[in-house]
Order: C-alpha cells, then structure tokens, then sequence
C-alpha cells in the first residue's frame, strides 16, 4: 500500500522508489534533502507514531522527540554532505512503553532522501536481557569470590548488598542476621540509606515484616508502604527515608533461616519474572555467605580450642620427661630442631612437617615410664634392663594415641629405634617399612646421643659421630638420609665459621614446631 501524493520525482526515480517501497515491509519514508517528509508507506497505520496528516510535509525531526530527532538532523546533514547511507538507533516512548527503531537514511539520486526504519524493540529488549543477564552472572561470580575469598562477613555482606542495589535497581538493601541462641533478628549491614534509623534493628520472629518473613518462612512484598500504618515501628526515622516499595526475603541455608535480606525503593517497583529471580539467586548467595562465616567462625573457635588444648598436652608431656632428667629438655629441643631442618631439607611439606616436628620432640617420652635406677644408671645397662628400656616406644604410642589430634605425630615416638637392616625395635622393620620420618629421626637422635655426655659414657666428638653415621649408613641409616644429614652438618658448620646469623650453635632457629 503507498500512499501519499505529493512525490514530485522524475519517473524513473519513481519507479525506483516503488520498487523500494515494494521490497521492504518496514516503514518507510520519503524525505527532502531537508528532511521535509515527501511520503511514507506502511504495511499496518498503526505503526506510526503520529498519524501522517501530523507528520506529512513536516520535518522528521521535528515530528519525533528532541533526543531522536537530533539524531535524524545529524543523519540529514551527513547525507547532505555526500554520505551514501547512515543508521540511527533511537527509541520513542509509545503507550506500551518505549519503542526502539533502527532506521537506515540513503541520499537518492534526485537530492530526495528515503528512511528505512525497522522496529527493533524485541531484539533491543533480548539484548538489555543478555547484558542484565551477564552482568547478574558476573555479580554473582564476585559474590562467590567474596563468599570464598574474604572469610570477614561484614564485606561479603556488602558486595552483595551492592549487587543488590545495582542488579536489583533499588534504592536501598540491608541485611538482618538471625541469631539461634537469642532468636533475635539483628540488623548487619546496609546500603543506600540516608538515616541511621535501621542501624538499630532488633526483632524477634514473627516482629513486623522482617520477623514474619522469618516466621513464615516467605517472601514479603509491600507495594506501597505509605499504604500501610504498622510498617517499621521500629524507627521514627524512618518516616524521613521515604520509602514506597518494600520486600523482606528470608535467607535461608541448609534448611535454616540465617537472616532477612530487605530491599527498600523509593518509588514503587516493576518486579518482572526476572528480577524475582534474580532476588531469590542474590538471598540465596546471602544465605550461602552468612553459613559459611558461621561454620568458618565455629571451625576456628574450636581449632583454636584444640591447638591450645594439644599444645598444652605436649607441653605437659616434655615437662614430665624434663623433670625426670634435666640431659633430655635439651636433647629434645636440639634433635627437634635438627629433624625439622632435615625435613626441610629432603623436602617435606605441611602438615607432614607439623607431624614430624611434634613427633620428635615427643619422641623419648615413654622413658616417663622407665625407673630412675635405669634410665639413671650410669653404666651398660643388663638384658632385663634393656627389656624395660625397649618399651619407651610403645610406651609412648601408649600414652599418645589417646590424643587424636597426635596420631599422625606417632611415627617417630614408635619408630625411631627401627635399623634399616631390620635389627631394631619394637617392630623390627626394616628398609622403606620405616616411617621417613623416623629413618631421618634416627640419625639426629643418635648424633645428639653420641655428641652429648650420658650417664653410661662421656660425649662422643663431632667427627667421631659423623665417621660413626656414614659408617652405619645402609646397617643402622638410610642410605638416602645419610648424605643429607652430613650435607647439612656441613652447611651448619659453614655458617657457624661466618657467623650465619641462623646457623650460630647457641642461637640456632628455633622451629615452631608446635604451630600448622
Ligand atoms: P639415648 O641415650 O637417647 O640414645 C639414643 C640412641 O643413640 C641409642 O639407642 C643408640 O642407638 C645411640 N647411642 C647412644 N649412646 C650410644 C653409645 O654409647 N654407643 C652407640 N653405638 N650408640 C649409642 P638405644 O641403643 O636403643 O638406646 C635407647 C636408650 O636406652 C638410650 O637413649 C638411653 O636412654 C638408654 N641406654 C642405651 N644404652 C645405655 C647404657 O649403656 N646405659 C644406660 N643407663 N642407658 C642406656
Ligand atoms: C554462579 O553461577 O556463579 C552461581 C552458582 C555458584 O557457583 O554458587
Ligand atoms: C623415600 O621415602 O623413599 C624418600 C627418601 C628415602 O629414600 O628415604
Ligand atoms: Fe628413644
Ligand atoms: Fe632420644
């Protein structure tokens, strides 16, 4: 259908602009080189925005809104100064909201110019969609991050209430916590506020909206609050915040509500399929956040319970060892020292480094149960004797397992008296049967014993012990460990000889051992 009469063109250029008004379906225009609107052609009246006695022998941007036909201005121009063709995007605002067009302008032959505008609404709508959708992926992607990254409730708290605010286009969010043993809703965090009249939130379950979405276990939605009289009693100042929208969602994870997220606006909301969506994907990531800072809060408390509790344990231990003989604080601290360098050093990790270190200092503490008149005797010690002193391993075993926390720390207390030729005890293993850390364990604790003065015999030298531990390498040792340990007996003494501040023999690092 073409209407419109006044098209004053040469009929060659008619016929053309026909067979362009025939091609298209889209709405189409005739202008002048001014943007005079000559004649147009439609499929359906209706797409018009105005009706053609408004728009006919007008100007394009004069007839559309001031942002549109500015555009058109600039196109015309263009054109005029010799442009073939331009594309404008613009939206006009119709009774079922804002429209969006794409129209394509082309200079004629005859100084004429046609408009082709193609109504790109659903295609703008699906894109605004993608791009909400990508960046609500994005937000919660951070929000994980926050969520896994920062432990600190409070700011994970407010990424989300940010993304809230941004995602969501509120005006206003905060976040109220549930608290199990008082029952209390306490408030926790806030955005987009301009009183403090939230700050202050306490409620009890099934108190104002809050408490009730708690309560009910549902979402609350008030369209209007000024419509409402018993709405936010809980502050005068409220008032002043001039809030229309309102929603309280409880949070919930793991089947127990952990807190309200409340979104506020101060206009009423347009809440599509999508952004409930979004809501319940944003609480749900709230909900997420708050248990995990309490499962982490509570994990801690009772690590921290435990490590001092172990600790403590340990500490006992060595003290009931050290009294019994003043020689063996010592030789504890020196040989934990040591086995913790060579773990080091053959390249042992956390937590395996841990274990070894508590082990080691742990290691001769079933001699509590061995009698002075043995463990004090100052010569050779007889066959029955040594059958009571070969029972300080699984003494030890004895008294540790019953800490839980110490079972991994086992394998030097019971081990370090195995031989790599399978001669030692209490198990007789033998080779890689041993525990490493007991095959390292055993070069440091024979290296201390020998180099220290004993009540059977008086200290051995440096060099006699080390000719002693390369001799036994293969019998006694691991032949893998050995040259480890005397490499590091070496790099220890260079460093006493250039007074290496870490290698100095009465200032030696110490190792944490009791630390993770
Ligand atoms: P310890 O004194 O801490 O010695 C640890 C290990 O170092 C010993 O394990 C042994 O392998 C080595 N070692 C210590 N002194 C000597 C030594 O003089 N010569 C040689 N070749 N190696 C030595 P072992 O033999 O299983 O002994 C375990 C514990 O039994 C010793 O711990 C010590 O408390 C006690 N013990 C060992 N021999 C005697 C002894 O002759 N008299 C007494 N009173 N106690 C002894
Ligand atoms: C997301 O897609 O990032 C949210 C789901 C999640 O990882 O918790
Ligand atoms: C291992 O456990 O096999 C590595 C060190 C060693 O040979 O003792
Ligand atoms: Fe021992
Ligand atoms: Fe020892």
């Amino acid at each position: 259908m073409i209407t419109g009469l006044s098209l004053q063109t040469p009929s060659d250029s008619t016929q053309r602009s026909n067979a362009i008004f025939h091609t298209f379906h889209d709405l189409l225009f005739i202008l002048d080189s001014d943007g005079i609107i000559l004649d147009y052609k439609t499929d359906d009246e209706s797409d018009l925005y105005v009706p053609p006695k408004k728009f006919l022998r007008r100007k394009m941007q004069d007839v559309l809104p001031p942002e549109a036909g500015k555009k058109i201005e600039d196109a015309i121009r263009k054109l005029r100064a010799g442009s073939k063709s331009v594309f404008v995007e613009y939206f006009l605002p119709t009774s079922s909201g804002n429209h969006w067009y794409e129209s394509r302008l082309a200079s004629l032959s005859n100084g004429q110019n046609t408009m082709l505008v193609r109504d790109i609404t659903k295609y703008k709508q699906s894109e605004e969609k993608i791009k909400r959708h990508y960046s609500q992926l994005a937000a919660l992607r951070s929000i994980d991050l926050a969520i896994t990254s920062d432990l600190d409730l409070a700011s994970t708290l407010s990424v989300i209430l940010d993304h809230v605010r941004l995602q969501l286009n509120v005006d206003a969010a905060s976040i109220l916590l549930f608290e199990p043993n008082t029952e209390y809703l306490q408030f926790a965090a806030g955005t987009g506020f301009n009183t403090q009249a939230l700050q202050h939130t306490r409620l009890r379950v099934g108190e104002e909206y809050a408490g009730r979405a708690v309560l009910e276990q549902k979402v609350i939605h008030i369209h209007n609050l000024k419509s409402r009289h018993t709405a936010f009693l809980r502050s005068p100042l409220f008032a002043l915040e001039k809030f229309i929208a309102y929603f309280a969602i409880p949070l919930v994870a793991k089947g127990q509500v952990v807190g309200v997220l409340e979104i506020f606006h101060r206009a009423l909301l347009e809440s599509d399929q999508d952004w409930l969506n979004y809501m319940d994907m944003l609480a749900g990531q709230a909900a997420i956040a708050i248990d995990n800072a309490r499962l982490f809060k509570k994990l801690q408390t009772s690590n921290q319970e435990l490590t001092l509790a172990y600790d403590k344990t340990i500490e006992g231990w060595s003290r009931a060892i050290n009294l019994r003989d003043k020689e063996t604080e010592e030789h504890s601290r020196r040989v934990t020292d040591l086995t913790c360098k060579l773990a080091i050093q053959m390249g042992i990790k956390q937590p395996e480094l841990t274990h070894i270190c508590r082990g080691a200092i742990l290691h001769d503490i079933g001699k509590v149960a061995i009698p002075d008149n043995i463990l004090l005797k100052p010569g050779p010690l007889n066959d029955e004797e040594w059958v009571t002193m070969r029972r300080h391993p699984m003494i030890a075993v004895n008294l540790l397992t019953t800490i839980e926390h110490l079972a991994p720390a086992l394998d030097i207390p019971r081990s370090h008296h195995e031989k790599w030729n399978g001669t030692g005890y209490p198990d007789k293993l033998a080779g890689e049967d041993i525990p490493l850390a007991a095959r390292l364990f055993a070069i440091v604790d024979v290296y201390d014993a020998l180099t220290s003065d004993r009540p059977y015999r008086p200290a051995w030298t440096q060099a006699e012990t080390m000719k002693y531990i390369s001799d036994q390498s293969g019998t006694h040792f691991d032949p893998h460990v050995v040259p480890a340990f005397i490499e590091m007996m070496k790099s220890q003494d260079d460093c006493q000889h250039t007074s290496c501040v870490l290698g100095g023999k009465g200032d030696r690092a110490r190792f944490n051992f009791l630390g993770g």
